[in-house]
């Protein structure tokens, strides 16, 4: 008999049909007589009840129906008697397909502290949580994917390996198959030619060099993928591997492209709203939960799906960076010296606690600054006329800090190949990136989208460990 799916059983009208079920236990309880399984299957946060009564079912079979154990049932389908749920399967037929021995299967029907299944990852996504956040961060995948198509972009895959390692995004992977016991060298240094590529190679911090060249001929294009970054940054908000999205747009210039990544990220959260609403009712339920813990002033103002709601309804707020210094500098925490790191005014760059002031504290809700000093940006970003500033644009979300940074490019040979000088960046490297404002340049913009800090807000884990199926971190790479 085919198996149905527990979402879709779930929403059938028609009881008193034979229905096949399968998947893993949660929890079994009652008495002799009759026995109360609830069986998930991933394809829901809910699950279906199956009522299995003694006299039907040997006691040798019923205890071997434990929490994790997989199991298959053929029965009918009925309107329930008990609180809690309108559908249950009246089982007529139970197979155990894989025992889950209680002694030793680590997930109990009890609350599991989050760190505790971060130790169990192969194990965590049977739990409610942890399934209720990997189906969110496929519907978000998929709306990504649904935006850009609805829109005409063109995917591009960057590479994953590249020799190009200027972009000045973070510290990178070196990639090789050397014999690190014994290095070619030549000359005093390590002879590369004798690498695999024949050059020095890492794992890519970032798609966006190479998006350029495809938005440079399609017009508007995305890459999607994972990037690494070798920082040793322990954070709540920092993975070694993480994904990005990255558009990039032709004749866009940065209004524009705050204008595009607003529209997208406003596009994704209702997504999930419209599409993933048991989920995350759990998770707006769970993390109200998890917040009666905290004391007073550390909880959020808002639930997570007020907070959700709230974000897509407004605009965001734009300001400058010179602006926002000024609000900082003038700002009570500011003055108080309860910042870690006080703000002396232009040049400082904005740390998490300052982002977060910003988006918490003023302005109450997602904002974003622009015009950066060119000093802490990156050397392909638009100069602005004062000489000082660049066109970058980040966008801070609550509870998050930064979750997008970007900016309108410099499409101007000359100006870009002064600054690649002034900050010593190798052109040669990147004479294929100089030559596309040699040939038919034109002005525009992209913008990196962090996938799990997205995924961390729309989710409201607080851990981006929690949001990935397999964290990456610093002395960690496990399973
Ligand atoms: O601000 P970043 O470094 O920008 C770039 O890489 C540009 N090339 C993007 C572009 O213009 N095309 O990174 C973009 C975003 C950040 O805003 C943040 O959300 C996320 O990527 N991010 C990280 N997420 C998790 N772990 C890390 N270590 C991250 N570093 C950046
Ligand atoms: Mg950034």
């Amino acid at each position: 008999m085919k198996r149905t799916k527990i979402k879709s059983l779930l929403n059938t009208k028609a009881t008193g049909q034979e229905v096949c079920v399968k998947g893993w236990v949660r929890t079994r309880r009652g008495s002799k007589n009759v026995s109360f399984i609830s069986l998930n299957d991933g394809s829901t946060i809910n699950n279906i009840q199956i009522v299995a009564e003694g006299d039907y079912f040997k006691e040798d079979l019923l205890k071997r129906i434990t929490t994790g154990s997989a199991i298959s049932v053929i029965g009918i389908l009925v309107e329930s008697k008990g609180g809690g749920q309108n559908l249950e399967v009246l089982a007529a037929k139970i197979d155990v397909l894989g025992d889950a021995d209680p002694d030793e299967y680590p997930l109990q029907p009890k609350k599991h502290s989050l760190e505790f299944l971060r130790e169990k990852a192969h194990l965590r996504f049977r739990t409610n949580t942890f399934s209720a956040v990997f189906r969110l961060r496929h519907a978000l995948n998929f709306a990504i994917h649904k935006f850009f198509n609805d829109k005409g972009f063109t995917i591009i895959h960057t590479p994953i390996i590249t020799g190009a390692d200027a972009e000045g995004a973070g510290e990178m992977f070196q990639v090789t198959n050397l014999n690190l016991k014994k290095i070619p060298q030549l000359e005093g240094n390590i002879d590369y030619t004798q690498d695999f590529f024949g050059s020095k190679t890492n794992l890519t911090v970032s798609g966006q060099l190479e998006a350029e060249l495809g938005a440079l001929s399609l017009g508007q294009v995305y890459t999607f993928g994972p990037t690494f970054r070798a920082e040793n940054s322990n954070t709540s908000r920092h993975l070694s591997e993480f994904w990005m999205i990255e558009p990039e747009v032709a004749f866009a210039d940065l209004n524009e492209n705050m204008d595009l990544a607003e529209e997208f990220l406003k596009y994704c959260i209702q997504y999930c709203i419209t599409n993933c609403e048991d989920d995350l009712r759990f998770l707006d339920t769970r993390l109200a939960n998890e917040e009666k813990n905290l004391r007073k002033e550390e909880r959020s103002e808002m639930g997570l799906l007020e907070r959700l709601q709230f974000v897509i309804e407004n605009d965001f707020e734009r300001l400058s960076y010179r602006e926002a210094i000024d609000i900082l500098r003038n700002s009570k925490p500011n003055k108080k010296k309860k910042f870690n790191y006080i703000i002396q005014g232009f040049g400082s760059d904005l740390q998490s606690e300052h982002e977060r002031y910003l988006v918490e504290k003023k302005f109450k809700k997602p904002v974003i600054i622009t015009d950066y000093p060119k000093g802490i940006k990156a050397f392909y970003m638009k100069q602005n006329d004062d000489g000082e500033t660049v066109r970058a644009m980040d966008i801070l979300f609550p509870l998050i800090g930064e979750i997008v940074g970007g900016s309108q490019r410099e499409e101007d040979l000359h100006k870009l190949s002064a600054r690649m000088e002034e900050m010593d960046i190798c052109k040669d490297e990147l004479w294929w990136y100089l030559e596309t404002r040699k040939f038919g340049t034109c002005v525009h913009s992209g913008f990196g989208l962090g996938f799990e800090r997205l995924i961390m807000f729309v989710t409201g884990m607080k851990n981006i460990r929690d949001v990935i199926p397999f964290p990456r971190t610093p002395q960690n790479a496990d399973f």
